[in-house]
């Protein structure tokens, strides 16, 4: 085996040491998958949503199976931040990998304290802001839709904190491009694209919406293409690193992403179906390279080919470990 490839990259202030990175809310606390593998071996660890208070989410029930997806609205059920940092974060403290802690707020106001209090935490190494939940009555993804309580949210949050904010978009929007814009004017390092889409199931028997929010998160392997293609628009319209996710399932999924532009890459619903979903990614990546003789991940970071060849006889090129590549 040859020397391993340089899988770090750098997402606006903060170097990781591999782009792959767990999903707020699918990955507990921080510690819940570490039974299952080492969680230092990730690029990073974003934890479950936190409020200024804690909150019990919606009723159940809220998480719904759908074909190739899955519908959640759990409504931020979390512990609130205080307790976050008192209770959780010290065990943490043993994980080798940067943890992320992702925010909500019911206001703008919310925001900013919540900034306030994780500017002096040792511990957390970058803030991602939660404007796209869609499961929660105020705030969350209200402020998302919108280029100008979007960039109020990223202006108060970066005002407060001296850690790296990553801004988490909706894509339930109609020109993400826009938003992703005025995010970055307002002064966040990088945007992740993105949350679930807006989604609805119905129980034919009971005539009854299937979660008790009725609308719902649609997340996984169904809304990977349109995440993509996000992914790509936002990719254009801004400088800073994005970040990007929606139904990465394996280490080829997050190529796609990287290829298209996204500076790193966040397993979300993979982590319920396949506990160990993230680092096989990690490793899938190590290995890719390796193959293909690529010494730093970041020469196929924006690597998309859209000139020259035709797409047929690219097919010389196949990655030849997945057949139906
Ligand atoms: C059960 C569940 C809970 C989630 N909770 C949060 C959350 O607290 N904050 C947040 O920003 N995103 C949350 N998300 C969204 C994910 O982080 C991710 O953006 C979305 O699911 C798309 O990625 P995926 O298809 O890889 O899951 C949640 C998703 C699921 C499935």
């Amino acid at each position: 085996m040859g020397a391993l490839p340089e899988l770090s990259v750098d997402i606006g202030g903060l170097k990781i040491k591999n782009p792959v990175i767990a999903a707020s809310g699918t990955f507990g606390y921080g510690d819940e998958l570490a039974p299952f593998y080492d969680p230092s071996l990730l690029g990073a660890i974003i934890v479950k949503g936190l409020s200024l208070r804690p909150m019990p989410g919606n009723p159940p029930p809220r998480i719904v199976e759908t074909p190739c997806g899955l519908l959640n609205a759990i409504g931020l059920a979390n512990i609130g931040i205080e307790a976050f940092v008192g209770e959780k974060l010290p065990s943490l403290a043993t994980i080798k990998a940067p943890i992320i802690t992702n925010i909500y707020g019911h206001t703008i106001e919310d925001y900013a304290e919540m900034a306030r209090r994780i500017e002096g935490v040792k511990g957390i190494a970058a803030v991602e802001v939660n404007i796209s939940c869609p499961n929660v009555e105020q705030g969350g993804m209200a402020f998302g839709r919108d280029p100008d309580s979007a960039a109020r949210v990223a202006d108060r949050v970066v005002e407060n904190t001296t850690k790296p904010v990553i801004v988490k978009l909706t894509p339930n929007v109609t020109d993400i491009g826009l938003i992703a814009k005025a995010v970055e004017a307002a002064g966040a390092q990088s945007i992740s694209v993105t949350n679930t889409f807006l989604g609805m199931a119905v129980d034919v028997a009971t005539r009854r919406p299937k979660l008790a929010n009725m609308v719902g998160g649609l997340s996984g392997p169904a809304i990977k293409p349109m995440a993509l293609y996000l992914v790509h628009e936002v990719v254009k319209a801004v400088r800073i690193p994005v970040i990007g996710l929606g139904g990465i399932m394996d280490y080829h999924d997050a190529l796609e992403f990287l290829l298209v532009g996204a500076r790193a890459i966040q397993v979300g619903t993979a982590n319920l179906v396949n506990p160990k979903a993230a680092i096989e990614i990690v490793n899938g990546l190590t290995d890719f390279c390796l193959r293909e003789k690529i010494k730093d991940i970041n020469e196929i970071i924006g690597a998309l080919e859209t000139k020259g060849e035709d797409h047929e006889k690219k097919g010389d090129r196949k990655d030849k470990s997945k057949a139906n590549f």
